[in-house]
């Protein structure tokens, strides 16, 4: 039996979201009293695709800034970030040795990033997953909350661990992880178009709720959110091919804690605009503080530094200490 560590990773953009928020950091912060967590900032996956390096150092601090103001504890939980730990790194190669190129070629994460001119993708983005599995792996944690689009990342992880195990003979060596995928809201649409993921790239900042916007610009893009015309239904049935409908339903469940079937036993038969006002208010609620909260951190950009040296330390005593078993199995030898 592996002991229970919880693992996830955050890419380090500036100007988090609800959907980061929803998808990932609340789910955090709600495992942080049952799990021994580990939470990383990805700065290494980051630069897949070009980053300029000032912004990419703003971005990273600003992440943590949001961990910290959303409740995520730097005392009980490892916080830190990925270029520290250069197990990660390390692994990874090993894992690229692991996986097979077709197991890359199948993921659709990688299909749709690299678009039309796949040849013209880094080859960290094509090996992305690779290094994703190794963050995981290094601690040998055993569950992983994410959202749903990384599911497929996290089954690769599983046949990674596997094929590792087996071509090893360690059997069990490493876990197979277990996905922890939010209950209510697997993931965030877009306030305009509810078959797109909530992004921060997005062109119209209309699509999305950021973390730092205040009381009036929460209330004014929820009350002109896409809606259908009809009213909202008492059964979960009834939310059937209405994603815009969907999405704010499961907002709402989301950030109140309550589930979707719930939330329309309340609302069932009533409009729309009687249900955005009740939205609206509840996000500015949760999100006004925390918003508040990122802008304060964010001027004690050396707090912020701090968090990650010590989190980094100790994440890298676990990682190192891993990292030598598993060149052991592999039969090599790591002379300093
Ligand atoms: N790929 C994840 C995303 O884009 C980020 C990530 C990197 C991650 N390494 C991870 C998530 C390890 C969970 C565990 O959201």
């Amino acid at each position: 039996m592996h002991k229970k560590r919880v693992f996830s990773g955050v890419q380090p953009t500036g100007n988090l979201h609800l959907g980061n928020y929803l998808g990932a950091i609340k789910n955090f912060v709600d495992l942080q009293n049952k799990f021994e967590c580990v939470y990383c900032i990805v700065d290494l996956h980051a630069i897949t695709n070009h980053q300029d390096p000032k912004e990419l150092k703003s971005n990273i601090l600003e992440t943590v800034a949001s961990f910290i103001a959303s409740g995520l504890s730097s005392e009980k939980n490892i916080i830190f970030n990925q270029a520290s730990v250069a197990a990660h790194s390390e692994l990874a190669w090993i894992f690229n040795c692991v996986a097979r190129i077709g197991w890359m070629n199948r993921m659709t994460q990688f299909k749709e990033k690299a678009g039309t001119n796949k040849e013209n993708a880094s080859v960290g983005l094509l090996v992305y997953p690779n290094l994703m599995a190794a963050d995981i792996l290094i601690y040998k944690a055993t569950h992983v909350p994410v959202g749903e689009d990384q599911k497929q990342h996290l089954e690769l992880t599983r046949d990674i661990a596997k094929k590792f195990n087996n071509d090893f003979k360690c059997d069990n060596y490493f876990p197979i992880v277990e996905p922890l995928i939010p209950k209510e809201i697997s993931r965030v649409m877009s306030l305009r178009d509810g078959m797109k993921k909530m992004s921060k790239s997005e062109d119209s900042d209309q699509s999305r709720i950021n973390l730092k916007d205040d009381k009036d610009l929460i209330d004014q893009k929820i009350k002109k959110a896409k809606t259908d015309n009809n009213s909202i239904p008492s059964e979960i049935i009834g939310l059937k091919n209405r994603h815009e409908a969907t999405n704010l339903i499961s907002i709402y469940a989301s950030i109140n804690g309550i589930e979707v079937a719930k939330v329309l036993k309340e609302f069932g038969g009533k409009n729309f605009s009687t249900f955005k006002s009740k939205l609206s208010e509840s996000l500015i609620e949760r999100i006004c503080p925390i918003g508040s909260e990122i802008k304060k951190l964010l001027k004690d950009k050396n707090y912020l530094n701090k968090i990650l040296e010590k989190g980094s330390k100790k994440a890298d005593i676990i990682a190192k200490n891993n990292l030598k078993e598993i060149y052991e199995i592999i039969g090599l030898t790591k002379f300093t």
